[in-house]
């Protein structure tokens, strides 16, 4: 049987416009999701929509239609950016259906029973003009005055939900230090063990219901329907709620939760802590194991700068899709993948660098290579590709040259470690290169004419170059689904569904290219871009 793999990504608030930030992380789940469909796992991708925010209310307001109608409107914004962007993901959850939100009842049910969720008193910093709750970052910001009528704030206590965080410090750490549950990169798992240590309160959970309609949206408390959830706590359970039918708890516990650095808290501590709670409370969640990780990864800038909407350098959808439409969908996939914060630090977008990795690793790289060789072997060999010689051939031993690259690929991809992978892949295409200059195969078709003998050699050189850019082409397959495929039609080779990466990319394996299949040309798959073109 095939592994089990889940994979989720943030769920995104419903109020914003998509943009790279959520673009960006929900691509590299798909391109985790794409490797390991292509190792052979039994693949479950989720992403979807963070509908109970309170300014939901609010702008829906302001624009005349009801909460639902609004947030209707911008979740599918969201569907319709990530099928723009050819992610492959096998449900979009929103928070507000009634899957989810009878699920999260029943949690938040089974919590109360425990007393791992319990009623206390609140105390915090009010608005009373705004009737309004105040953060105390935002208090202290705003100099503990209302924003708006300027008076001072007052404290006020008012009964909540609370969730005991403080009970759960102890298994959290040791979960941590023994990476039971796994946070990464390092940094960030250093950096969260480091808070913990500092001592952990418990959190409050709920805000109160009034008569006010922008405190009426949101899961209500089970049994108190004066209280609803705050939105993080009903927004996290999307990762199990999702999963929690018969037909899918087999894919729980997830593999990996792909973040942003910037939610790093709420999906290293207080999660793991809730679904130990949600564990503990009796034997009906006996199945909620911990997720297996959580990667951070880290944040875009443009041109050097933090992007802002008050600057107005935000990289929204309309720049990813011209992105597209000059250098095609996926050139953009290959950039955000290539280039972007994974591990490291943060990755700048910057458009000179874009068209700079467009030829270099499209254009004169895999896209030059892949037309050279065609080109040959269809003039060459019209009947279709020559049987192949030895592999192991005028001192590249192609076995062992694919073998080495597919190996770091691999370990790569599995670490979320996307640069290297990409590397990998391009660093085959650059040894087929070698390949053809040392061996300078349209010498040799001359000499052919002549010589009938050297056609052997030339049949040799030529199939060992396809067989290599197959399987480059196979590795770059997660990030470029479309360009790969369309290669592959020309040379009459087909993906074999579910036989795993290692028999897929075994050179001159079972699913090496057919000998006699015509090669069409083709126009090239990456045009060379002119940077003075814009
Ligand atoms: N709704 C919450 C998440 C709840 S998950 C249970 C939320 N939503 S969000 O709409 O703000 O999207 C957050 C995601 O977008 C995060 O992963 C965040 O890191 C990512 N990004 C937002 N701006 C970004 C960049 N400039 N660069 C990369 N990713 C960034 O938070």
């Amino acid at each position: 049987m095939s592994t089990r793999y889940y994979i989720t990504t943030p769920i995104y608030y419903v109020n914003d416009r998509p943009h790279i930030g959520h673009c960006f992380t929900t691509v590299m789940a798909d391109v985790q999701a794409r490797y390991r469909r292509l190792r052979g796992d039994d693949v479950f991708f989720l992403t979807g929509t963070d509908e109970h925010a309170d300014k939901v209310v609010t702008a829906a307001k302001m624009r005349g239609l009801s909460p639902e109608e609004w947030t209707d409107r911008n979740a599918a914004a969201f569907r319709e950016a990530f099928a723009f962007l050819n992610c492959s993901n096998d449900d979009f959850i929103r928070t507000t259906e009634a899957r989810h939100r009878e699920r999260v009842e029943r949690y938040i049910a089974a919590l109360i029973t425990t007393g791992d969720v319990y009623k206390g008193e609140y105390e915090g910093w009010y608005d009373e003009g705004q009737e309004e709750h105040i953060t105390e970052n935002a208090a202290r910001e705003a100099g503990y005055k209302s924003t708006i009528s300027q008076r001072p704030l007052v404290k006020r206590s008012e009964p909540c939900y609370f969730f005991r965080l403080s009970k759960y410090e102890a298994r959290l750490l040791s979960l941590i230090e023994s990476n039971e549950w796994g946070i990464e990169p390092e940094a960030r798992r250093s950096e969260t063990l480091g808070r913990i240590r500092a001592g952990l309160g418990d959190v409050a959970m709920s805000r109160p219901v009034t008569d006010d309609p922008a405190t009426q949206w949101g899961i209500r408390i089970p049994g108190d329907p004066g209280h609803r959830l705050y939105v993080w706590i009903d927004a996290l359970f999307n990762y199990l709620s999702v999963v929690d039918t018969p037909e899918r708890r087999g894919y729980w516990p997830a593999d990996v939760h792909l973040i942003g650095k910037d939610i790093l808290w709420f999906h290293a501590v207080i999660w793991p802590a809730v679904l130990l709670a949600l564990r503990g409370s009796s034997s009906e969640w006996s199945w909620v194991e911990l997720p297996r990780r959580v990667f951070g990864h880290g944040w875009w800038t443009a041109d050097g700068r933090k992007m802002s909407k008050s600057d107005g350098n935000f990289i929204e959808m309309e720049r990813l899709e011209s992105c597209a439409k000059v250098f095609g969908l996926d050139a953009l996939r290959w950039y955000l993948t290539s280039q972007g914060p994974m591990a490291g630090g943060d990755s700048d977008w910057v458009h000179a660098r874009v068209v700079e990795v467009y030829n270099a690793d499209l254009a004169n790289g895999i896209g030059n290579s892949a037309s050279r060789v065609s080109n040959m072997i269809g003039k060459y060999f019209p009947a279709g590709l020559p049987e192949p010689g030895p592999a192991n051939h005028a001192g590249h031993d192609w076995r062992a040259i694919a073998g080495k690259r597919v190996e770091a690929y691999a370990r790569a991809m599995e670490a979320m470690g996307y640069s290297e992978a990409c590397a990998a892949t391009t660093g085959l295409v650059a040894e087929v290169d070698a390949y053809i200059n040392a061996t300078q195969p349209f010498k040799l078709a001359k000499r052919a004419e002549a010589e009938p003998g050297v056609l052997g050699e030339l049949a040799t050189i030529l199939t060992n170059c396809a067989e290599a850019l197959r399987i480059a082409t196979v590795l770059m397959h997660p990030v470029m689904p479309s360009k790969t495929v369309e290669l592959w039609s020309r040379w009459g080779w087909r993906l074999p569904e579910g036989a795993g990466l290692e028999a897929v990319c075994a050179f001159g394996g079972p699913h090496a290219l057919t000998p006699g299949t015509p090669i069409v040309k083709g126009e090239a798959l990456f045009m060379r871009h002119d940077p003075a073109g814009g």
